[in-house]
C-alpha cells in the first residue's frame, strides 16, 4: 500500500484520536526508519522514547523469535522462568527488590498508586503541575494538566497538584491523609523539564520525614534515557516505587512497577493483576533489551552522545533568536522555541528527520541511544537549515 491508501484506510477504520504526520512507516534499522514511499529518516522520536536500543535490534529480534516458538503466553496462574529471571535482572539494575508486570505506562502508574494507597492505608496522592502519567481515568487525574481531563469527568478523587520543582509546596501540601508523592524525575511531555538542583533529594527527605511514599514515574526516563539505567541513579535518589514502560522491552509493549521489599510485601494474592503482564514473550524481549543496553555500554553512549548533541544544538542556538533554550539530560533533549513547532516538524520531515513536539513549542529529541555523532551532525545541520527560514 502507498501512503495515501494507508491514510485513507486509517480515516475510515481507526478512531481518530491521533494528530498524525502524513508519513506511513514500513521498516527501521538502528536510528533510521523508512516510509511507504522509500524515503528514509533519522529517527529522533524512537517511538517516543521506546526504541532505545534502535530499530530491528538483532538481539531482541532473536530473543522474540526463539520465545515465539516455545511459549508466547501462559497467564499469571502459573510460574515462568522468563518472568522470574526478568524480575531478578530488574532488581540488579535498579534500586528496587521486587517487580510487578503489566503492559503500559498508564497501567504501571495505576499499579503504583494502588500499591501506595494500600501500603499506607491513605488515599491522597500529590502530583505535579504539567506532569504526564497516562490516559486512564486515574492517570489523567494524576496528570496535572486540565486539557487531558476535560470531557472525561468524574475524575478519580484524592489528587492534589503542586508546581514542579518546588519542594516547599510539597511539604506544605502533605497532610495526614497523604499516601504518596508521584513525580517524573525529568518531565517529558511538558517539554523536557529538568528539575532544579537538589529538588528530588529534597522530595526524598520530605517524604521520608512525613512517612509518605515517593514514586518516580520513569516511564519515559528509564532504560538509559538520561544517561544511567534510571534517572533515580542519575540524581542519586532512591524512591519507594518506580513505574516503568516504554523502553523496557525494546519496543515490545510492557510495563512494570518496581518497589522496595517492605512496600512490595503489601500486595497479596488477588490485590492486583494483568492477564498479559509479564508474559514469556514480553519478558524474553525485555531481558534481551536490558542486556543489550548493558553489553553495548549504551549508558555511557547516552551521556556522551547526549552531551555532544546538546553542544551542537547550543551552537545553533547562538544563530537563532527563536530558540529560547536547549536543555536535557543524556539523550532526552528539549529545544524550546518562542513559537509553536508544528510547521518546523513538517519541514524537518521533508529534510529526512523525525522529531516530535512536546508542549506546543518544544522540539523533543529522544533518539535511539545508538544514534551516531555523524547522524547527530545531520540532524543539527537540518535543523539549522530549517530555522534559517524563520
Ligand atoms: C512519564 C510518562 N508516564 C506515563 C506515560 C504513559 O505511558 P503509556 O502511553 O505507555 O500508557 C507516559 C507516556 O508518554 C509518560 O511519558
Amino acid at each position: 500500500m502507498n501512503t495515501e491508501e494507508i491514510i485513507e484506510m486509517d480515516s475510515k477504520y481507526v478512531m481518530q484520536t491521533y494528530g498524525r504526520h502524513k508519513i506511513a512507516l514500513v521498516k527501521g534499522k538502528d536510528s533510521v526508519v523508512w516510509d511507504a514511499e522509500g524515503n528514509s529518516y533519522i529517527d529522533c522520536v524512537a517511538g517516543i522514547a521506546v526504541n532505545n536500543i534502535g530499530h530491528a535490534n538483532p538481539k531482541v529480534g532473536e530473543a522474540i523469535c526463539n520465545q515465539v516458538k516455545k511459549l508466547i503466553h501462559t497467564s499469571n496462574l502459573y510460574y515462568t522462568e522468563e518472568q522470574v529471571t526478568l524480575a531478578k535482572l530488574l532488581t540488579e539494575v535498579s534500586p528496587h527488590q521486587k517487580a510487578f508486570f503489566c503492559n503500559s505506562g498508564a497501567e504501571a502508574n495505576e499499579g503504583a498508586i494502588k500499591l501506595a494507597r494500600k501500603h499506607t492505608g491513605k488515599g491522597e496522592i500529590i502530583t505535579m503541575e504539567n506532569s504526564f502519567h497516562g490516559r486512564t481515568i486515574t492517570t489523567i487525574t494524576a496528570t496535572g494538566q486540565p486539557k487531558y481531563q476535560k470531557g472525561f469527568e468524574p475524575l478519580t478523587p484524592g489528587f492534589k497538584y503542586v508546581p514542579y520543582g518546588d519542594a516547599e509546596a510539597v511539604q506544605e501540601t502533605i497532610g495526614p491523609g497523604t499516601a504518596a508523592v508521584l513525580v517524573e524525575p525529568v518531565q517529558g511531555e511538558s517539554g523536557v523539564i529538568v528539575p532544579p538542583d537538589g529538588y528530588l533529594k529534597d522530595l526524598k527527605k520530605i517524604c521520608s520525614d512525613s512517612d509518605v511514599l515517593l514514586i518516580f514515574d520513569e516511564v519515559q526516563t528509564g532504560f538509559g534515557r538520561t544517561g544511567e539505567m534510571f534517572a533515580s541513579q542519575t540524581f542519586d535518589v532512591t524512591p519507594d516505587i518506580t513505574s516503568l514502560a516504554k523502553a523496557i522491552a525494546g519496543g515490545f509493549p510492557m510495563g512494570a512497577v518496581l518497589a522496595n521489599n517492605d512496600v512490595a510485601a503489601t500486595f497479596e494474592p488477588g490485590d492486583h493483576a494483568a492477564t498479559f503482564g509479564g508474559n514469556p514473550l514480553g519478558c524474553a524481549a525485555a531481558k534481551a533489551s536490558i542486556n543489550y543496553i548493558l553489553d553495548e555500554n549504551l549508558l555511557d553512549k547516552s551521556k556522551e552522545t547526549g552531551y555532544y548533541f546538546m553542544k551542537k544544538l547550543n551552537e545553533i542556538k547562538n544563530d537563532h533568536d527563536i530558540i529560547k533554550e536547549v536543555r536535557g539530560l543524556g539523550l532526552m533533549i528539549g529545544v524550546e522555541l518562542n513559537f509553536e513547532c508544528r510547521s518546523i516538524i513538517d519541514e524537518l520531515i521533508a529534510e529526512g528527520i523525525i522529531v516530535n513536539c512536546a508542549s506546543g513549542n518544544v522540539l523533543r529529541f529522544v533518539p535511539p541511544l545508538t544514534i551516531s555523532q555523524e547522524q547527530v551532525n545531520t540532524v543539527t545541520a537540518a535543523l539549522d537549515k530549517v530555522l534559517r527560514k524563520y
